[in-house]
């Protein structure tokens, strides 16, 4: 997977994902972002933010309910660039 570059628009920031993080939620735990989460499988919806532009992947389809537009950070990577309501 290339890099991608992740912007996070309530925070003013940009963060690379370069493929080393098993997901977007360990990513920002690793640049101290405060991010809601509980169960960092999928399972419970804690995590869920807005994807304003791009597109992720999910590891394995997750089980809590999200909106159109909605992305579980603690179960997907991006595929591309991406921008967050973050
Ligand atoms: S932490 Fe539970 S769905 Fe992400």
């Amino acid at each position: 997977m290339s890099d991608s570059t992740i912007t996070l628009h309530d925070h003013g920031k940009t963060l690379v994902c370069k493929g080393e993080h098993p997901n977007l939620l360990a990513l920002f735990q690793q640049h101290q972002l405060v991010v809601e989460y509980q169960c960092r499988e999928g399972y419970c919806g804690s995590c869920r933010m807005r994807l304003v532009k791009g597109d992720v992947i999910y590891s394995q389809k997750p089980l809590a309910f999200i909106n159109e537009g909605d992305i579980l950070p603690c179960c997907c990577l991006p595929v591309e660039d991406i921008e967050l309501a973050l």
